[in-house]
């Protein structure tokens, strides 16, 4: 299954669909919103009509994280994997299916109880991307980009995505970071570094992060220009995570309360025979938090 799979779209449940509105398509510069019938709202990151889908409701975390899967052949292989590990698969109704914008799909969770989704066939958008804030476009070619997911237990979830959805691990993480101990680790299903990564911090958050990848440099200084200028709370200031991932960013905070990170100029990596590394510090430079700045 191994770069057969990426991550399609991601599902948000945001407390305030009208502040996520104002955040996506002003801080970020998305086209849209699509009103979905299920009250939903999609943002398109390029020629699809919706990657980023934001619902209604008090949770402000990630609601599912939607996996997009080349073919009926590599989703008979996921459902298989899915029945000998035991874990319970639910066919996507039709009018889920229409508010995904995706032919079909299936639905399951992991060991944490995070809703995952696959599907067939995301639906092109009707106009093409355009953004004054982020003009190049995104690299969506590995998919939406990734997901920093929070976890209780690392081993059990990195075993999960690992033997049961075919991820396999890009770079363990094990540094002191803010004073505290941080370990987790990043996992990748395709070229792109990681697509999601499990730190091991007990909050009751699942999503730490997501990462939207810009083709161009400048459209994330331009981003972050414009999140300051909307008062966006900012994380972590411009930096560039260390190679072989070595991707320029900044993080800032959603309307949910976690963060959001646009990058740009990640490297791939070639997952055939990739032997794992281990990664000591989370930046070569920058990403300096504000406080730490001053
Ligand atoms: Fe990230």
């Amino acid at each position: 299954m191994l770069g057969r799979m990426q991550i399609g779209y991601l599902v948000i449940e945001g407390s305030s669909l009208a502040q996520w509105r104002d955040f996506a398509t002003g801080a970020i510069g998305l086209p849209g919103p699509l009103d979905n019938a299920d009250g939903s709202q999609g943002y398109q990151l390029d020629d699809r009509a919706q990657r980023l889908i934001v619902t209604e409701g008090p949770a402000d975390d990630v609601a599912a994280i939607g996996f997009e899967l080349a073919d009926e052949a590599a989703l008979a292989e996921l459902r298989q994997r899915l029945a000998a590990a035991g874990v319970a698969v639910a066919e996507g109704d039709a009018a889920l299916a229409k508010s995904r914008r995706v032919q079909r799909l299936i639905h399951f969770a992991d060991p944490g109880g995070l809703r995952l989704e696959a599907a067939l066939g995301l639906q092109p958008a009707a106009k093409p991307y355009a953004s004054d804030v982020v003009p190049g476009g995104f690299k969506t070619a590995n998919g939406f980009g990734h997901a920093v997911l929070l976890s209780h237990d690392v081993p059990t979830a990195e075993r999960f995505y690992c033997e049961v959805l075919g991820f396999r691990p890009t770079e363990r993480l094990s540094i002191t970071f803010a004073g505290h101990p941080l370990n987790g680790v990043f996992l990748h299903c395709n070229p792109r570094h990681h697509s999601i990564a499990l730190f091991a911090v007990p909050a009751p958050r699942r999503l730490h992060h997501f990462m939207l990848e810009a083709r161009d440099q400048r459209d994330v200084a331009r981003a972050q220009a414009k999140a300051m200028k909307a008062k966006v709370p900012q994380t972590l200031s411009l930096g560039q995570h260390p190679a072989p991932d070595g991707t320029f960013s900044f993080y800032a905070v959603t309307p949910s309360g976690f963060d959001y990170e646009i990058g740009a100029g990640g490297n791939t990596i070639e997952p055939e025979g990739w032997q794992e590394l281990k990664l000591t510090r989370m930046s070569d430079w920058g990403h300096e938090r504000p406080q730490a700045a001053e």
